[in-house]
């Protein structure tokens, strides 16, 4: 990653996916810049927990202002980026936790904006930056089958799954790799505000045949930045899973 300029959104906390990808990425000589959501402050001071405090700029992915200034204020830090990282999730309660019988189409559509079209908007709004290709990188939750409680946020993930694929055949062209790691269940804010996802846990700890640990961001961290590196130059439209390899289990 020496030299390498990444842009990571979705620190919040230390347990954030985000934050063990950019604490990884700057081990390996990445310079970066983060945006926060909303708690500002707390996404500061966070950020000075990384080996190097890199600046933070605010992005709400739902805010087009937001999106349509951001490549003008990345640049007031970098002159332009190698990578992008989304790592942004969220839905109302409504949409989780066993009720989706009787989400509305208005909680099932904000659900979509922040958790699905974003990945669109983000790779749009950072085009700019990268006019000499570069490597967009997600997170998905194996959206090929229904979990209990993940409700329409699984919607949300086989969107998003989708959309990486339509990312890749437009933005191919220009050099840009789009790709998605699919990570097993992992302790964060987002975890926790799915009502039920604890059931996750013994589930995966049983199943993945090299083992899980739910705590261990690591290894999920690693595949981001690997995908972020130069060493994935032909694949794009991928789902790398990092989930002790329970998606290739029957029973
Ligand atoms: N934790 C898991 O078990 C797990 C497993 C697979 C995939 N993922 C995915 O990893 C990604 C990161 O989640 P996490 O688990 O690190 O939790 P997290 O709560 O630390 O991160 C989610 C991030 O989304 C951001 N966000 C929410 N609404 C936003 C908006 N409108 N604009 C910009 N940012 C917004 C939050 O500020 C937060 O930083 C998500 O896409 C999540 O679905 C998580």
């Amino acid at each position: 990653m020496a030299g390498k300029r990444l842009l990571i959104t979705g620190v919040l906390t230390e347990q954030s996916i985000a934050f063990s990808v950019a604490r990884f990425a700057q081990q390996q000589g990445a310079k970066i810049v983060l945006t926060g959501f909303g708690r500002m402050s707390l996404v500061e001071r966070i950020a000075n927990r990384l080996p190097e405090p890199p600046p933070v700029i605010e992005l709400d992915v739902t805010s087009a202002e937001q999106l349509d200034s951001l490549a003008d204020r990345v640049r007031e830090h970098l002159d332009g980026v190698d990578g992008v990282l989304h790592s942004i999730g969220n839905a109302p309660s409504t949409a989780l936790g066993g009720n989706f019988l009787n989400t509305t189409w208005e909680d099932v559509s904000r659900a979509v904006q922040v958790s699905t079209y974003s990945y669109k908007a983000l790779a749009m709004a950072t085009l700019p930056l990268m006019p000499e290709g570069g490597s967009i990188v997600g997170l998905t939750f194996d959206a090929t089958v229904a979990w209990p409680v993940y409700d329409w946020m699984g919607v949300c993930k086989a969107g998003l799954e989708s959309t990486n694929r339509y990312l890749a055949s437009y933005l191919g062209p220009k050099g840009i790799r789009v790709n998605l790691v699919s990570a097993g269940p992992l302790r964060t804010m987002a975890a926790k505000s799915i009502p039920g996802f604890e059931r996750f846990e013994p589930f995966w700890e049983e199943r993945a045949p090299l083992g899980w640990d739910i705590t261990d961001h690591g290894p999920a961290a690693q595949a981001c930045v690997a995908l972020l590196s130069d060493w994935f130059p032909a694949t794009t439209g991928e789902i790398i899973h990092v989930d002790g390899g329970v998606h290739a289990m029957g029973a």
